[in-house]
C-alpha cells in the first residue's frame, strides 16, 4: 500500500522520521523539559496554544495540563504517523478533549479559524526542518494574538550557534521582540513577542 500524497512529500523533506523521535521523546524527558516549569509563566487554564512540529506529542500533553479543560491545544505536523500517536497518547492521558490533531504541509500552516487567537506558539526542535523560515514566522505571528509568545527552541546538536542567530534575525524583520532567551537543556532557545 503505498503512503497517502502528503506523507510522500514529506519523505522528500529532511524531517525527522517517526521512528527517529522515540529516541528523544521517553519517560526520562521530563527530567530535562519540564513543560510546567518552561511555559507556567506563558499559559494558564483557559489559554489556547499551539505545538507546531509536535512530533509524538511530548510537549502538547504538557501544555494540554495546563491549559485545563476550558483551554485548547492544537498539534500541527507533517506527518500524519505522528499526529495518530499524539491523538493515542492524549486519550491514555485523559486529555483527548483538550488537544485538537492538525496535519499540515511544509510551506502552509492554515489555521484561518485560529488567527489572531493564541497565547503561545512552541516550535521545539523544528525550524531547522522548516525551508522558508521568514514565511514560517509571519504564519506564526498571524496565528498569535497581539503580544503573544511564540516560545522557540533549536538543538544544539544540529544547530549552530551562527544559525540560530540567524533565524533570530528573521525573527526581528518579521516583527517579533525578542523577550528572553531561557536556558533549555540540549537547546537553543528564545521567547519571542508577536
Ligand atoms: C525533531 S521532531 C521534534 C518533535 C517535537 N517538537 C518534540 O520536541 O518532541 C520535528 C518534527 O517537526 C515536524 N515538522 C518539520 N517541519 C515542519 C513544518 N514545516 N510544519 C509542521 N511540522 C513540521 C516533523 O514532522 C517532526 O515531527
Amino acid at each position: 500500500m503505498s503512503a497517502p500524497r502528503k506523507d510522500r512529500a514529506v519523505e522528500k523533506q529532511h524531517v525527522c522520521p517517526w521512528w527517529l523521535a522515540y529516541t528523544f521523546d521517553n519517560p526520562l524527558r521530563r527530567l530535562a523539559h519540564d513543560p510546567a516549569k518552561m511555559f507556567g509563566e506563558y499559559v494558564g487554564r483557559g489559554s489556547r496554544a499551539a505545538d507546531i512540529g509536535c512530533g509524538m506529542g511530548f510537549f502538547s500533553l504538557g501544555l494540554a495540563r495546563l491549559v485545563g479543560d476550558e483551554g485548547k491545544v492544537y498539534s500541527l505536523d507533517l506527518q500524519e504517523k505522528m499526529l495518530s500517536r499524539v491523538r493515542g497518547r492524549a486519550e491514555r492521558a485523559g486529555l483527548g478533549g483538550r488537544i485538537e490533531t492538525r496535519q499540515v504541509t511544509a510551506d502552509n500552516l492554515g489555521g484561518e479559524d485560529l488567527s489572531g487567537g493564541l497565547d503561545l506558539v512552541l516550535a521545539f526542535w523544528m525550524l531547522h526542518e522548516v525551508p522558508d523560515q521568514a514565511g514560517f514566522m509571519a504564519q506564526v505571528k498571524h496565528l498569535l494574538k497581539p503580544g503573544g509568545v511564540f516560545f522557540l527552541a533549536e538543538p544544539r546538536m544540529h544547530v549552530s550557534q551562527e544559525a540560530f542567530a540567524a533565524s533570530l534575525k528573521l525573527t526581528q524583520e518579521a516583527g517579533y521582540d525578542l523577550a528572553a532567551q531561557p536556558k533549555v537543556s540540549m537547546s537553543r532557545a528564545a521567547v519571542l513577542k508577536g
